[in-house]
């Protein structure tokens, strides 16, 4: 058994788990701690340290899921986090802290490495084009050509009808702005649509904590695209950051 942690840092909360990366299982609790306000790399750093001590993990390959572009390890953008993190080598960080070998990656990107090895992308792994959407407080992306992940795009961020595409479908729009099922759906629906005409993926996987309700939307999308939910639900970005910890990126 390959054991590994992973941490799935989000707007609102910081979850981690040591997982065997061989089945893609945990192998603790999910260990959770709200996300710190404001949400200050240092601030994050200590939360995500606290983590690995309740999962007792001093030793070995720490993988962490991070909500913004991070290329080559470095924080790019920040839509949910503060702004002192652009710029901030996030992996290095947490071994300062720590002493642990730390890989940090984009939240989406680690979900889809995920779902493409254990869940949902598991028959297109050496085959075919494969969008994974991560729907909650922002809309996540991760693509796959023939199993090659194409790191760190952003389709949340598409402009739709003269608006950032995420500031209009993101699940957490139903509670912020009161929508009702349908006209949230019909967002997601419009947004989708687009996507499909710009990608021509053979599969869409709808991932995010909202993936669990998927039977009250996904039979209602007008797509020409197969679309199924995501598998390993909230686990996915721990999960996906454990293995590329160990495995390096796709
Ligand atoms: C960020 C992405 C992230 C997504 C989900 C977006 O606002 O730009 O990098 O993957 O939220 O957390």
């Amino acid at each position: 058994m390959t054991e590994s942690f992973g941490i799935d840092i989000g707007g609102s909360g910081i979850k981690g788990a040591r997982v065997d990366i061989d089945r893609g299982e945990l192998l603790t609790e999910r260990f959770r701690i709200p996300t710190p306000r404001p949400a200050v790399p240092d601030a994050m750093m200590d939360v995500a340290a606290e983590i690995l001590a309740k999962g007792d993990w001093t030793e070995g390959r720490v993988g962490c899921a991070f909500p913004a572009v991070v290329q080559h390890g470095v924080v790019r953008t920040a839509a949910n986090v503060d702004e002192s993190w652009i710029g901030v080598g996030g992996g290095e960080l947490l071994t300062e802290r720590t002493g642990l070998p730390t890989l940090m990656m984009n939240d989406a990107d680690a979900a889809g490495i995920a779902e493409m090895r254990f869940g949902a992308g598991r028959d297109f792994v050496h085959d075919g084009v494969v969008l994974i959407l991560t729907f909650g407080t922002g809309i996540g992306s991760a693509l796959f050509v023939d199993g090659h992940l194409y790191p760190n795009t952003e389709f949340g961020h598409l402009e739709l009808d003269g608006h950032d595409a995420e500031s209009r479908a993101a699940a957490r729009l139903r509670e912020d702005k009161q929508l009702s099922w349908d006209e949230w759906i019909a967002r997601v629906d419009r947004y989708l649509n687009h996507i499909e005409d710009l990608l021509w993926p053979d599969l869409i996987i709808f991932g995010g904590g909202i993936s669990k309700k998927s039977d009250k939307f996904l039979p209602k999308l007008t797509l020409r695209t197969p679309i199924v939910p995501a598998e390993l639900r909230n686990n996915a970005g721990i999960v996906g950051a454990a293995i590329a910890a160990v495995e390096g990126m796709p």
